[in-house]
């Protein structure tokens, strides 16, 4: 590999990591560096620059996040290959000389390389219990209504037997469909039981609608920032990615307008109600305005209502597809975060038009969702032990949230703002200028505390200076520790970057 123009300014106060991601960034975009080709090592570069090889790391880290170029364990860090229909892919040399299960690396498809580890490490916890974690987007376990669950599965399995160990429909357990259509009808529109579908998880749902409608190439909008496996799951199948920023109110429907008459678009995708990751709800003119957009060009809307149901205050908000024009919309939605994320189940209504096509789509698949969960969480429904539970989530989801907020207010320094959302599970803070969470979320995780840098919900780069705080995991005492700490390590760098003294950052991720 040749050596590269690779300069840095110790005197320019931008961070050094950022001055070498700006620079491959660049040799990448200008293809000075060709994709497959191999970066100098970290040691190498460390040297040749004469700074920290940590601070390399920390570089080709977030080169990898924002999806310029992959590191092979034991062999070197690779520009991403270039993929039809996008500018950078992601793929590695063939073969090459790694070590043991690495050697199959180039019997992967292209879009099994293409996936995001590093999203998928940075985004939630690690399982490290003694952690604050308010990274992930997940449910409180001790609320889980376990022995609820047990006594209706066990039901199920003696009254119902072997019929419902069997093979299910494609479309899933008939009374679930219809106990969820007639629950989903008047907020979400007219829901008819045969257009809804089970899935297994709403990311499954979201698979399925890729495999469905996407070819490569496709333009598909998202918010920007999005839900980081949307982003991921969309790539994987061709699409280019098209982020639609956020105001106070959601997607901005005059750059979406902007979009639409310029090109050809598949597939809008957003969550109107507590986006993930921001936790912004766009009130009725907004979803009216995306609505009219969308249907203006004949393009789906595919709306992510994950959590629709973990409303805290403010007024309920409809569903996209009930508005008018919304008809051909789709609609997502999950058990995972107002039950537990284990029964891997979910729903997705669609328009008539793709019943069939689905059907067909899904038996490729999966066949069908198992019908063992699906009857035992309708028998929970039916009991109404859902919403006692919801009743009881929302309480604690809401006490938490006005923790959550009440910390930052006392701890965070000034100059740092973020969203209060009216429900959902996460919130979204922005720093100052040149304050980098990724940064931030090192030293974090030396004090105990984890949350998901702003890096990853950016389809389009960004997010340097933003991270999401998840506030349903831990308990309130810990969420005002945790919220204590980054704010004391925030001083820190805020006062650092002040005095112009950044210093090279010492741990890598
Ligand atoms: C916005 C959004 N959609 C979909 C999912 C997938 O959830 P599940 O497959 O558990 O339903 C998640 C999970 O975090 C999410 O945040």
């Amino acid at each position: 590999m040749p050596q590269l123009p690779i300069t840095i300014d110790r005197n320019s106060g931008t961070p050094i990591h950022v001055q070498i991601v700006e620079s491959f960034s660049n040799l990448i975009q200008n293809k000075e560096l060709k994709p497959g080709e191999r970066l100098l090592s970290m040691r190498d570069l460390a040297r040749s620059l004469g700074v920290n090889r940590n601070t390399v790391g920390l570089a080709y880290t977030e080169l990898e996040s924002i999806g310029l170029v992959q590191t092979r364990v034991g062999s070197g860090t690779y520009v991403i290959e270039a993929n039809q229909g996008r500018d950078v892919g992601r793929s590695l040399p063939p073969g090459g000389a790694g070590r043991g299960g690495e050697r199959l690396e180039h019997a992967l498809s292209r879009r099994t390389r293409q996936g995001d580890a590093l999203a998928e490490r940075l985004s939630g916890g690690d399982g490290d219990t003694a952690r604050i974690e308010l990274g992930g987007l997940i449910p409180d376990r001790e609320l889980f209504p376990a022995e609820e669950f047990r006594l209706v599965l066990s039901d199920v399995v003696k009254e119902m037997g072997p019929v419902i160990l069997d093979y299910g429909s494609r479309e899933g357990y008939r009374p679930l469909r219809r106990w969820l259509a007639e629950r989903l009808s008047g907020m979400c529109g007219e829901v008819e039981e045969e257009n809804l579908f089970i899935v297994n998880g709403s990311q499954q749902g979201l698979d399925l609608v890729a495999k469905l409608l996407l070819d490569e190439g496709d333009t598909v909008v998202v918010e920007g920032p999005t839900y980081h496996n949307a982003i991921g799951v969309f790539r994987l199948y061709g699409a280019n990615l098209r982020p639609v920023p956020l105001d106070g109110n959601g997607m901005r429907a005059d750059m979406l307008g902007d979009i639409l008459e310029g090109e050809r678009v598949k597939l809008i995708y957003c969550m109107p109600t507590f986006q993930n990751p921001t936790g912004v709800t766009m009130p009725l003119e907004r979803r009216e305005e995306i609505v009219a957009a969308a249907a203006r060009h004949g393009v789906p809307v595919l709306e992510d209502n994950f959590g629709a149901d973990l409303r805290y205050s403010g007024d309920e908000q409809c569903a996209l597809r009930s508005l008018r024009g919304g008809e051909n919309g789709l609609l997502l939605g999950t058990f995972s975060k107002i039950l537990f994320p284990g029964l891997r189940l979910g729903w997705l209504v669609l328009p008539s038009a793709f019943r069939e096509p689905f059907r067909t789509i899904r038996a490729y698949t999966d066949l069908s969702a198992g019908q063992l969960v699906q009857a035992a969480i309708h028998r929970f429904c039916e009991m109404g032990y859902l919403d006692d539970h919801l009743e009881k989530v929302r309480r604690e989801n809401g006490a938490r949230l006005g923790a959550m907020t009440s910390a930052m207010e006392t701890h965070f320094p000034e100059g740092v703002s973020w969203t209060v959302p009216d429900g959902g599970m996460s919130l979204w803070v922005t720093l100052p200028r040149g304050i980098d969470s990724m940064e931030l979320l090192m030293d974090a995780r030396r004090e105990g505390v984890n949350f998901a840098p702003g890096v990853l919900f950016h389809a389009g780069g960004g997010g340097r200076n933003e991270f999401r705080l998840s506030f349903t995991v831990e308990k309130e005492e810990r969420i005002a520790a945790g919220i204590a700490a980054l704010g004391e390590l925030l001083r820190r760098r805020i006062a650092t970057r002040r005095a112009g003294e950044w210093r090279e950052s010492d741990v890598l991720l």
